[in-house]
């Protein structure tokens, strides 16, 4: 990376699952994945979770369960490093919804939602989830039984986009880290990025599907490449 691009003003990072991988945390796409274990029509679509709302609770509550016990890596470390030390250049932006990066001290922009959150389908409320949900549970705010997990699934809308669209419209860098570039909106941001003319790099384990978009590539596991990255940006911008 030259060192202007690494002095950015303004950095945008898309994280994805990859990023969790080290701290324990399966990804859904890799060898084994959740979606390898899991049909996502039955557990990530909102027809799904008509069909069979306990199925799909069962599958947000092993997840959710695994997320609480589960600790920062020190990739979300550094992240919320970079972040503290330069506040307000630095937007985090992540698919993931376990919650690590807060866990590590960063704030982050939840587009596909938090597994520690739950969502009134009757009234639109939102408080913080139980460890185990249920269909039997009712909203705190309207009593009715339609409570389900904050998670934005297949087919609805991600969070946070009009505000993700701007950052990315002002952002002199880009970076994703641990993500395949299969699903969008997310998968599109690098060419949102380099269309506003910002550097952008993508750090992964391997190629993703939207690798050729990236001007630059960092290869290897978060845990070692993205302190490095963090650093080299820290010691351009000291
Ligand atoms: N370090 C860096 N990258 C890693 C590591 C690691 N230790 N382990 C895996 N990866 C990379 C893989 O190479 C892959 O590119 O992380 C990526 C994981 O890809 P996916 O499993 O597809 O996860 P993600 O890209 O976050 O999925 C996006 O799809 O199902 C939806 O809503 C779900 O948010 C999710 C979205």
């Amino acid at each position: 990376m030259s060192a202007q691009r690494s002095t950015a003003e303004k950095i945008v990072i898309l994280t994805g699952a990859g990023i969790s991988a080290e701290s324990g945390l399966g990804t859904f796409r890799d060898e084994g994945g959740l979606w390898a274990q899991h049909r996502i029509e039955d557990v990530a679509t909102p027809e799904g979770f008509a069909r069979n709302p306990k199925l799909v609770h069962d599958f947000y509550n092993a997840r959710r369960a695994q997320a609480a016990v589960a600790t920062p890596n020190a990739a979300h470390s550094a992240l919320a490093r970079l972040q503290r030390d330069h506040p307000g250049e630095v937007i985090l932006v992540t698919q993931n919804v376990d919650g690590l990066h807060e866990k590590a001290g960063a704030t982050a922009l939840h587009m596909h939602g938090v597994l520690d959150g739950a969502l009134c389908a009757a009234c639109g409320g939102r408080w913080t989830a139980p460890l185990v949900m249920s269909p039997s549970g009712v909203c705190p705010h309207c009593d009715r039984p339609a409570t389900r997990p904050d998670i934005v699934w297949f087919g609805e809308m991600p969070y946070f986009m009009d505000e993700i669209a701007e950052h990315l419209e002002t952002c002199d860098l880009f970076a994703a880290i641990g993500t395949s570039g299969q699903v969008y909106p997310a998968a599109g941001f690098v060419q949102e990025a380099a269309y506003a003319g910002a550097h952008t790099v993508e750090l992964n384990l391997s190629d993703s599907d939207t690798s050729r978009s990236f001007a630059e590539h960092r290869v290897g596991p978060a845990s070692r490449i993205v302190p490095q990255w963090v650093e080299e940006i820290l010691a351009a911008k000291a």
